[in-house]
């Protein structure tokens, strides 16, 4: 695909579509390196295609010091070699094509690493061509950091250039530079770097972080102090630092020079986005991107406003989960388009935090697939998902390699004094290591990840948990994740059916209906290990039913008027 002056007609595909994450260091080893590679994700391709999924979203595979594992990119065109080759790419693009498989890549463009060309110049002095491409400031009176902020992976957002006498930003680590979007080159750059890959026939981008591009800060150049939540330290500031007044403007600029040329697939990572920001980005006419994560359901596990973040555990309160969910169904019908995802990355496995990783495994698993796949939106899949995999519990810290893990680990234990029991606790309900142990594909050695040393410890429970054992089980995780991705495929009711809670106060179930002309889809979760009963309402009584799916086996005389529903169960009729 080339760039052509005539924009292609706008595609809707992605509304009916379904993405699979791969997050490449944990997904396959084919040189026994013991690192996830390209030719690995090649050969497992024939697992993307039994489960359904239209569109691939792979984690970055860039040139990079992988101090935050790839999200420091240090050449946007080259390839890391612990992933491969260029050639090894196309192969892969090439195979992914050849089974209807798009392909998004990760387009990291807030920050780059701190070893790439432009901070390597940029850092030599103050009138480098390449100085305003990062931001800038002086010290304090006293030699101090200009603020008080905390970046996100801990220490102060600013760190000391001795060669220049000023402290640059990194809302990350300090490996990972924030780029100034308000200098046009910058953003000239980034847009040459997209057309690279789209030439190259990828077929669009998850952006990272892509509403801090523009800090709303900058507008005025003012930098205030967050508000003290936690005496003598820093203060979180990420949310200060998001959603900017130029955001709209990059994102609409980035779409006339770029994407408008090209036939393309777009989601943006919005952490701290209101539905009214999410309807300006992903609006069909106006908005510049596809969809968007948001991450409101995400932070409904912690206490709010807690200066330890995520780390501060809350257990789930089903009302809360259902109201968010709901608020971002209605807001966006008809004028934006949400992604939908429990998982990815960055979270632990949805089956361990919304479900029961013991006895109901399955069952939940199961349960909270039909939940979010028939909800409107993308539904995004991440790794091992389909399989029902489960969060690890190392009980060493050693055993970790995620920075902000580590990190959380060092300031809250050594630096702040806390509870190391209580610190791991949290650690393993909520590290980004749960999501990034290497792929189950079988109970052989490292669970046929890699016939070397895996780069992180696997999960022990790969040997009764692992893709082979899923695809020759008809009842298995995968399967079900199949037969919903296929429901989507076929039901145009799920795609553009209106969306109603049902049920708003129940502590249990999530109930809801999707309605397109004289259909409705009726979807009935039970979150939890007990039996409560669900009545169906008076509305919806007199209607015709077909049962479309469920993880439980299914009476088909059953009286939906007072339905006992057994632990963790879902179901989904179709209603005439
Ligand atoms: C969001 C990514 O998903 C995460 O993995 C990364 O650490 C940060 N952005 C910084 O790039």
């Amino acid at each position: 695909m080339t760039a052509s002056a005539q924009a292609p007609a706008p595609r809707r595909d992605w509304q009916r579509s379904v993405v699979y994450q791969i997050y490449p260091r944990s997904f396959c080893d084919s040189n026994g390196d013991g690192i996830g590679d390209l030719k690995g994700i090649t050969s497992r391709l024939d697992h993307l295609q039994q489960l359904g999924v239209d569109v691939v979203w792979l984690s970055p595979v860039y040139s990079s010091p992988q101090d935050d594992n790839g999200y420091d990119i240090s050449d946007y065109r080259a390839i890391a070699p612990e992933f491969g080759s260029m050639a090894d790419f196309e192969e892969m693009l090439a195979a992914m094509h050849a089974r209807g498989i798009r392909l998004m890549m990760d387009l990291v463009v807030n920050h780059s690493s701190d070893e790439h060309a432009w901070f390597q110049e940029a850092r030599k002095s103050r009138d480098n061509p390449c100085h305003d491409y990062y931001i800038w400031r002086e010290p304090g009176p006293d030699g101090a950091p200009p603020n008080n902020w905390e970046a996100a992976f801990q220490g102060s957002v600013w760190a000391w250039n001795e060669a220049t006498g000023e402290y640059y930003l990194h809302m990350f680590s300090p490996r990972q530079p924030d780029l100034n979007w308000e200098n046009p080159r910058v953003r000239q750059e980034v847009h040459a770097l997209m057309r690279f890959w789209l030439d190259k026939g990828v077929d669009g981008f998850r952006m990272d972080v892509i509403n801090m591009i523009s800090k709303p800060w900058r507008a005025d150049s003012s930098l205030p102090d967050a508000p003290a939540v936690r005496e003598g330290f820093l203060q979180p500031g990420f949310a200060l630092s998001c959603n900017g007044p130029r955001l709209l403007e990059f994102l609409a600029e980035m779409r006339r020079e770029v994407l408008d040329h090209y036939d393309t697939i777009t989601v943006g990572e919005a952490p701290m986005a209101t539905t009214r920001q999410g309807v300006q980005i992903t609006n069909p006419q106006s908005g510049a991107l596809d969809m968007l994560f948001q991450f409101e359901h995400m932070d409904l596990d912690s206490q709010p406003g807690h200066p330890d973040g995520k780390w501060a555990l809350k257990p789930l309160d089903l009302r809360e989960f259902k109201a968010t969910m709901s608020r971002w169904q209605d807001a966006l019908a008809g004028q934006g388009w949400n992604s939908l995802y429990l998982s990815n990355h960055d979270q632990p496995r949805p089956v361990s935090r919304f479900g029961d990783d013991g006895a109901y495994r399955v069952a939940s698993a199961k349960m909270l697939a039909t939940c979010l796949h028939l909800l409107q939106g993308t539904p995004y899949v991440y790794q091992g998902e389909e399989l029902g995999m489960t969060n690890v519990r190392f009980e060493s810290i050693d055993d970790y390699r995620d920075i902000e893990t580590l990190n959380r680990y060092r300031v809250a234990v050594h630096e702040r004094g806390q509870d190391p029991a209580q610190v791991m606790a949290a650690i393993h309900a909520k590290s980004r290591d749960n999501a990034r142990t290497p792929m189950h594909w079988s109970a052989g050695p490292n669970a046929g990840f890699t016939g070397g040393r895996p780069w992180i410890a696997l999960n022990p429970n790969f040997h009764e948990l692992n893709a082979e054992q899923a695809l020759a089980d008809p009842d298995s995780v995968f399967h079900y994740y199949r037969r919903l991705i296929a429901l989507r495929h076929a039901h145009p009711v799920i795609v553009h059916g209106r969306y109603d809670l049902l049920l708003p106060g129940h502590t249990e179930i999530y109930a809801y209906t999707r309605s397109l002309a004289h259909e409705h889809l009726l979807v009935v979760c039970n979150f939890s290990a007990q039996t409560p009963r669900f009545a169906l309402p008076p509305e919806l009584q007199a209607s015709e039913r077909r049962l479309l799916i469920a993880n439980y086996p299914v009476d088909a005389g059953e009286d939906l008027r007072s339905l006992s529903l057994r632990p963790y169960e879902a179901r989904a009729y179709l209603l005439n």
